[in-house]
């Protein structure tokens, strides 16, 4: 039987990385910025925690989880996001005793049993970042800026849109909820089945029912935008007007419903008409009752997950050049002696920061210059018989047709010479 990954599984290979390490650089650096640490949690949890988190009426935990029962009888999860685990690790660690505020962020595999397609995997990465502790408006602008000066850095933004809502606090929820219930049983006979069962367990999930049939009736359904309380109005005007502030663009999208249970209030998608019908490049939003639902005190918290494979695609789109580093010096050798000399100044290059390479097999000259040229070397060192006896190797600048002699013991001391 021919080794094969699983459906929906990828390898990422050489040729690939150095856009997912500009990525993941990028994403790094500006939320150090903005003062957020990384924090690395489990891949797996015990079900309960994503059951308890997601809302078991979701999609993700009804049909798209990845659950096993442990040796010992538990049953344990892939996680299918990471906000869940994070808010675990927040609460086990009783992070909020060390500090009123605390920023995090992640990235990592996440696994969710859906039909594959461009932009969606079963096994894909999310950079993430939570922040506890502050329920003030100004936090949701912060995150929200943050995310967008990364996607900024990374170059795509002008194929990006900013949709913001808000889905309110319990009490706009519970008036929603009720009005939503009314409006879905006059349409209950047009429904899908999943949804009729929805009715009464959670109408708001009705909402994102993927099936035509149900989306063209929800299109027509109350928006929760007019229900809001007093205070969640209050907090989405602030949020509007902290992000106008800064002039990062953004629309109102009422219709923003998300796929977990846990968010209240500010809700938004990074959106792109690039990649066909998978076009959240970005979500998130503010969960406010998440930290106590799961067992801790009552704790504040807003944030967001990034599909790295769709900023993948996106960059791949707009910059197909990619990212090869040029090769400093390749070192071509000729004969054992060679060899030897070769790799002893292959590491005092490296440990100078300069990128060779060196070839260990003993071939021909011709050969060995013929790979430097594939790998477009900015300098060949040439060692051999003769080169070994005068201590001098021979080295060529390849893009001046120039070949100049160096003595072994001053080539390591030339690294600026060769990042020219
Ligand atoms: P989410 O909307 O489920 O939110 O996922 C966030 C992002 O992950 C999506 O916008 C998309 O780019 C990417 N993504 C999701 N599923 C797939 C898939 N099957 N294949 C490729 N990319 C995918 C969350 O996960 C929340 N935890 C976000 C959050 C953090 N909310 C508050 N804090």
């Amino acid at each position: 039987m021919k080794v094969r990954s699983i459906r929906g599984f990828h390898d990422i290979l050489p040729d690939k990385i150095k856009r997912w390490h500009h990525i993941e650089e990028r994403a790094k650096s500006i939320f150090e910025l903005y003062g957020f640490s990384e924090i690395r949690i489990p891949i797996v949890e015990f079900t309960d925690i994503y059951a308890r988190s997601l809302g078991t009426s979701t999609d993700i935990v009804e049909k798209e989880m990845y659950t096993f029962t442990d040796r010992d009888g538990s049953s344990i999860t892939l996680r299918p996001e990471g906000t869940a685990g994070v808010v675990r690790a927040f609460i086990e660690n009783s992070l909020h005793i060390k500090s009123p505020v605390h920023k995090l962020y992640y990235m990592g595999m996440m696994f969710r049993h859906e039909r594959p397609q461009k932009g969606r995997q079963r096994g894909f990465c999310q950079i993430g970042a939570e922040l506890f502790g502050s329920n003030e408006p100004l936090a949701d602008v912060d995150l929200i800026i943050m995310l967008w000066r990364f996607l900024e850095s990374v170059g795509i933004t002008e194929d990006l849109k900013l949709e913001i809502s808000s889905l309110g606090d319990l009490e706009s929820r519970t008036n929603y909820k009720d009005k939503l219930k009314e409006f879905f049983i006059s349409k209950n006979d047009l429904l899908c089945q999943d949804c009729v069962k929805k009715l009464d367990s959670n109408p708001l999930r009705i909402l994102d029912c993927k099936k035509e049939e149900c989306k063209k009736i929800s299109d027509k359904a109350p928006a929760i935008l007019d229900f809001l309380s007093d205070q969640s109005k209050e907090h989405f005007e602030d949020v509007k007007a902290g992000l106008s502030s800064i002039d990062v663009p953004f629309v109102i999208n009422p219709r923003i419903v998300r796929g977990l249970d846990y968010y209240t209030d500010t809700v938004f998608e990074i959106t792109t008409d690039k990649l066909g019908s998978q076009n959240a490049v970005a979500a998130g939003g503010r969960y406010n009752g998440l930290v106590e639902e799961l067992g801790g005190t009552s704790v504040p918290a807003v944030g967001f997950a990034a599909g790295v494979e769709r900023i993948v695609l996106l960059h791949a789109n707009k910059y197909p050049e990619g990212f090869k580093q040029q090769l400093d010096v390749f070192i071509a050798c000729l004969g054992k002696e060679a060899h030897i000399k070769g790799l002893s100044i292959a590491y005092k290059l490296r440990k100078n920061g300069v990128y060779t390479e060196i070839e260990y097999d003993d071939k021909s000259l011709k050969s060995q210059l013929k790979r430097a040229d594939k790998l477009d070397s900015k300098y060949t060192i040439i060692i051999g018989d003769e080169e070994i006896n005068k201590g001098k190797a021979k080295v060529r600048h390849m893009n001046k047709s120039l070949e100049e002699e160096i003595k072994f013991s001053d080539i390591s001391k030339l690294p600026l010479k060769f990042r020219v």
